[in-house]
């Protein structure tokens, strides 16, 4: 996957075919960035800001990767020669965040006028937003979507090159463009994508209209990545999707995810695979057969639920009832021992009323759930829900929340004792924020232990006693052999 710069000419026209574009595309800005350079007398710098879930935070490692082709270095704060800012919509307030925080970086270009700024994700795809960055944030240079981050060093080219404002948002797509630079966060661990967009329009998400059609990733061309970024040093690695349980059904040779999980798993040198995300309506046998077999396929299942009342799960066009739910969850524990369960919870779906909504505490108590994200249902507009009657007024909704969040903790703080007393495998990830003596790591069931070690354990796989559950993380000792 090293690109061979040596092969592309630019002094001709670019190349049609990718990723040849954007090389040549690459290699033209890096032209531009050494007069930059030479002129200023120092490198030039880049920083992200990115909002919402794991496929931006990977979507922004690529493109970091493609920013560092070119001769960027990454700076540690937004007083950068190129800032760009990649936004999540799931949530009304999402969007707020992200206006509040982009009103500031226009100080930052009064003072660097050379300063470019880009806008990406899930927003733009939204064309009102796109529209409202158009007109009310003239000092954004660069505007694209989901679909076309791979062509960064092209629209960045153009708008160096012609010094205008370049917007370039694609409706959909079906191509998967692979083989580019990536940068990564961590050394030892990484996400992969598996597949791109979500067909099931739940009725509350935006999420189909702005990711596109479910595409997937061809298994050797995973299967590569994941061997690759063995060699490079990783030992834990992530499945990212939108709904991993529907992987491969749209390939020209149809895989089940089981089917992939089974192929990862053979790759020498992982030894965590972990993945996200889960609908339940289309979890098989197979999978949790592949699970219970495995040893590298982490103790932990992100299972979103969303409501516990089976009338608005048909509202959410979920696909399952509450009974088909807890008894998917009764077949997890009942095959994986020690899987840890987590979730998503909306509250607040339109027409949702007290009966519903006691339901979903049900659910929490049944499932037993780990930990579980809520969220305050926000009205998306273009999805279904947006157009159904009976919006809940907001002190309503308010109040629910505060009480699913009562009895999520006090699920979760009863669950996170179970491993209490045990001595289990932690990935060393980072020094601990709050005492640089110890280190804080994660257990194959995603718990989070600290635990006192030298930083030289980072990125190893070390046993360690679980001596305290704290609620939501333990408090460990590692074991001597460690
Ligand atoms: N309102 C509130 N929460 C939402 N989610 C998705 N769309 C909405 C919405 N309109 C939540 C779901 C999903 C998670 C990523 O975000 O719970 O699983
Ligand atoms: Fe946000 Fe959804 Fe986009 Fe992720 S896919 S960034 S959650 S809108």
């Amino acid at each position: 996957m090293e690109i061979n710069y040596d092969l592309i000419d630019t002094t001709g026209p670019a190349p049609e075919k990718e990723p040849l574009r954007q090389q040549y595309y690459i290699l033209k800005c890096r032209e531009i960035l050494r007069e930059k350079e030479k002129k200023l007398g120092r490198k030039l710098t880049f920083f992200d800001q990115t909002f919402g879930c794991q496929m931006n935070f990977k979507d922004s490692e690529k493109l970091n990767g493609i920013l560092e082709e070119i001769g960027y270095v990454k700076a540690e704060s937004e007083a950068a020669d190129f800032v760009y800012y990649n936004t999540c919509t799931v949530r009304e307030n999402a969007n707020v965040r992200v206006y509040g925080r982009l009103g500031t970086l226009k100080t930052f270009k009064k003072k660097n006028p050379e300063m470019i700024i880009a806008m990406c994700g899930c927003m733009m795809q939204e064309p009102e937003e796109e529209e409202k960055v158009r007109k009310t944030f003239k000092f954004v240079d660069i505007v694209f979507g989901t679909h076309n981050i791979f062509k960064l060093a092209e629209l960045l080219y153009e708008c160096l090159s012609s010094k205008q404002r370049v917007f370039d948002v694609w409706e959909k797509t079906d191509q998967i463009i692979e083989d580019l630079p990536s940068d990564r966060k961590f050394g030892f661990k990484a996400g992969v994508n598996i597949m791109f967009g979500c067909n099931n329009f739940c009725s509350y998400c935006i999420v189909p209209y702005v990711r596109g059609r479910e595409r997937s990733r061809k298994p050797e061309d995973i299967v590569a990545e994941v061997e690759k970024l063995a060699k490079e040093g990783v030992v834990e690695i992530m499945l990212l999707g939108q709904n991993v349980n529907s992987y491969g059904k749209t390939l020209d040779q149809p895989v089940s995810f089981a089917q992939l999980l089974t192929m990862v798993e053979k790759v020498e040198g992982i030894e965590r695979i972990r993945f996200m995300t889960s609908h339940p309506k289309d979890l098989s046998d197979e999978l949790i057969k592949v699970m219970a077999g495995s040893t590298k396929i982490c103790r932990h299942l992100h299972l979103p639920v969303q409501s516990g009342s089976s009338r608005i799960l048909k509202k959410m066009n979920r696909k399952y009832t509450k009974e088909q739910y807890l008894s998917l969850v009764e077949k997890l524990r009942d095959s994986v021992p020690d899987i840890a369960i987590t979730t998503d919870i909306i509250v607040g779906f339109p027409g949702e009323t007290e009966e519903d909504f006691q339901e979903t505490l049900d659910v929490v108590r049944k499932a037993q759930y780990d930990s579980a994200f809520t969220f305050i249902y926000s009205k998306r507009s273009g999805t279904k829900a947006a157009e159904m009657p009976d919006q809940i007024p907001d002190e309503v909704v308010h109040e629910r929340f505060d009480r699913l969040l009562k009895v999520v903790n006090e699920v979760a703080t009863e669950q996170n004792k179970k491993l209490e007393g045990r001595v289990e495998t932690v990935l060393a990830e980072e020094i601990d924020e709050k005492d640089s003596s110890m280190i804080t790591g994660r257990l194959s069931n995603n718990s989070v232990v600290h635990f006192k070690a030298d930083p030289s354990v980072i990125g190893k796989i070390v046993p360690v006693k679980l001596e305290e559950a704290k609620g939501f993380y333990y408090l460990g000792r590692m074991c001597e052999n460690g």
